[in-house]
């Protein structure tokens, strides 16, 4: 609390405090008088109890502090969240994609990332788009967080003052793998951020072309590399396997081939393998074209 890792840090804190410091009052006053009470009533005292029957000064003090009091709170937690709203005509803009279970930040010149990247002291806006479920940006940091919703484009923004590496969660729970939904925000100075910006040579340069598109549709979410049992089958040896999957309702099997990868990925839930769950995975028929599909095939042969 206190630091001033982005410029909403004190607009937040402070509602924070304000809520923090009427809740502590209430919660003092009401322990107290109720002890008072259960001493200056006790039965020993006051054998019958006394019925009143109203009392409009009491009525309306009652009502008329409490309207102050919740109004104050919403005055401090407008004075926070009106800024959010506010987006600068010239923030950074950086596309923010949410999957089932992991994030991909894109910058305006087509660079990927999936830790988000932003410079010192400059307006940055995230476009969030979510690819299947509800999901949720949240850098408690920061004190911002947003919804992630399928289907439309929510809006975010900050400015990172001070350098250093910061938490970025999920904040929704959407499935197996919700927790494994962690990256990292870093501040950099502008000159390093425009360096790392500018560089565009990937750091997926060197690897199989299948495997780079892998890489930036996180497969690897949820099939591994090393046979691990994840959401999915893995990858390790999955050219030529004979696997049972059950399709239509039907057990069969199967030889994996190019057809069946092919429709695995665009079509997923035809065909699903005897102990997994069928509605997890999306098509990927808009994401991954026919020349990169392709390459994903060629890679997984590779892994024999
Ligand atoms: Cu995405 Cu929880």
């Amino acid at each position: 609390m206190f630091s001033d890792a982005s410029n909403f840090v004190k607009g937040v804190d402070l509602s924070f405090a304000v809520i923090l410091g009427i809740s502590v009052i209430f919660l003092v006053g009401i322990t107290a008088v109720m002890i008072y009470f259960v001493w200056k009533y006790r039965r020993s005292k006051n054998p019958k109890a006394t019925q009143i029957e109203g009392n409009n000064k009491l009525e309306i003090l009652w009502t008329v502090i409490p309207t102050i009091l919740v109004l104050i709170m919403f005055y401090y937690g407008w004075l926070g969240y009106k800024p959010m709203r506010d987006i600068p005509e010239d923030a950074i803009p950086i596309k923010a994609t949410a999957q089932m279970w992991s994030w991909n930040f894109e910058y305006a010149n087509g660079k990927n990332s999936d830790t988000l990247v932003v410079p010192l002291n400059k307006a940055v806006k995230l476009d969030l788009v979510s690819r299947d479920v509800l999901h949720s940006l949240y850098v408690p940091a920061f004190r911002i967080k947003e919804d992630v919703v399928p289907g439309r484009t929510n809006k975010m923004w900050f400015i990172a003052q001070e350098t250093g590496k910061y938490d970025l969660f999920c904040a929704e729970y959407c499935g197996l793998r919700h927790a494994y939904m962690l990256s990292k925000v870093v501040v950099l100075p502008e000159d390093e951020y425009t360096k790392w910006y500018n560089d565009t040579t990937s750091a997926l340069a060197n690897v199989h072309p299948g495997l780079q598109v892998i890489k930036k549709n996180a497969c690897v979410s949820c099939h591994s590399f090393d046979g691990t049992k994840l959401v999915g089958p893995s990858f390790r040896g999955i050219w030529g396997k004979s696997e049972t999957v059950v399709t239509d309702g039907k057990e069969r099997s199967i030889t994996v081939d190019e057809d069946y990868l092919r429709r695995s990925i665009y079509d997923p839930n035809a065909d699903i393998v005897i102990g997994y769950n069928p509605g997890l995975m999306i098509s990927y028929k808009e994401l991954i074209g026919e020349d990169d599909l392709a390459q994903i095939i060629e890679y997984l042969k590779t892994l024999n």
